[in-house]
């Protein structure tokens, strides 16, 4: 059977673009036709200046928007990665295989590092290494597939190139794993500034839609988002990136993932205003968030209940991780413990 890994990093509340980029595809269609594994990826959110306190708040909040959102732990395996030490076991030894030069690569290192920088802070050296840990995320449960948005392809790419590597050098251990991106809306953009990719870290709100905003406040994001002075309503993402990321997000939050699916473009023919784009966009949206919404503030009054599938799935995490990492320890060359 398929074997699906994909996670989410607790380093904001989770976005309209974590949805429609990743969780969704998630539960409708991956929980359903593979083994799959989806993670609150914890140890990836210290890599930036963090709150603590936060991040746990963070983490917990993830783990109940999976299930709220669909996910079903009695189709697929929900946990926490800083509760499976799989993952920093694996982490170090691709540390061995990786360099440095590929790491200072990444264009999320680049970007990341550079904002540190200029803010005139300095860089964590785990900020670097990060997609180091996501290629032992991965490469622990010998995934097959991992749904990302297409932010993540490059780390996926470099997950690959480590397989490989380490596979020629070391003997085979690991699947090579690929990334499978969304068919539409695998880039969803920021309402206020559509060159740029909606993200939960970003300090400036107005332009990005939470999974957990009231309606009215979804609706005026969506509404007083920036398109340009034209006024035809068409598919350009080069040109009219703002009606384009409407024209996406609306085909995204209406598709049934039938035949009768309509995509951007002859979206696009429907409107002549962008008034009613936006109205149209901006309802789609809350019909799509709000049985998400109603299902997290169930899950709230029943901590317990997301406690115990956490633990759970750590629990089955950890005995499918424990043999690929522990092939991966003696394939390098570490003396088995007995
Ligand atoms: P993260 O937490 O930034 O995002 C989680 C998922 O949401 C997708 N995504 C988007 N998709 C479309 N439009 C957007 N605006 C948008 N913003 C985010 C991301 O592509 C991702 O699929 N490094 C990863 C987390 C991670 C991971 C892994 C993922 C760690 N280990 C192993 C897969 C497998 C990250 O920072 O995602």
């Amino acid at each position: 059977m398929t074997r699906i890994f994909s996670g989410i990093k607790p380093t904001g509340h989770l976005t309209l673009g974590n949805y429609l980029g990743a969780l969704r595809q998630w539960v409708t269609v991956d929980q359903h036709r593979a083994d799959a594994l989806f993670c609150v990826v914890d140890l990836h959110a210290l890599t930036v200046d963090h709150d603590p306190a936060r991040v746990r708040r963070l983490s917990r909040q993830a783990a109940t928007l999976f299930l709220a959102a669909g996910l079903d732990p009695a189709l697929c395996t929900l946990f926490v990665q800083s509760h499976v030490d799989e993952h920093t076991r694996l982490s170090y030894v691709l540390e061995c295989t990786a360099n440095d030069g590929e790491m200072r690569r990444m264009i999320q290192y680049k970007e990341k590092s550079a904002k540190e920088r200029a803010a005139g802070g300095s860089v964590r050296l785990s900020l670097l290494t990060y997609p180091v840990l996501m290629a032992a995320d991965i490469l622990a449960y010998g995934a097959d597939e991992v749904p990302v948005g297409d932010d993540q392809a490059q780390h996926v790419e470099l997950t690959r190139d480590l397989a490989v590597r380490f596979n020629q050098r070391y003997g085979h251990t690991f699947t090579v794993p690929k990334a499978v991106l969304p068919s539409v809306a695998a880039r969803v953009m920021d309402f206020q500034d559509p060159t740029s990719k909606m993200g939960k870290s970003h300090g400036e709100t107005s332009g990005i839609v939470y999974l957990l905003d009231e309606p009215d406040v979804v609706r005026r994001k969506v509404m007083r988002a920036v398109t340009d002075s034209g006024s035809e309503v068409v598919h350009d993402r080069e040109a009219r990136p703002g009606v384009a990321n409407l024209l996406e997000i609306l085909a995204a939050c209406t598709r049934t993932a039938g035949d009768g699916d309509v995509g951007p473009a002859e979206l696009a023919t429907r409107y002549s205003s962008y008034g009613a784009l936006k109205k149209d966009t901006a309802d789609a949206v809350v019909e799509t968030l709000r049985p998400i919404r109603e299902r997290h503030a169930e899950l709230c009054a029943d901590p317990g209940y997301v406690d115990e599938v956490l633990r759970a799935g750590a629990e089955r995490a950890r005995g499918l991780a424990r043999p690929t990492v522990d092939a991966a320890y003696e394939a390098i060359g570490l003396l088995p413990a007995r």
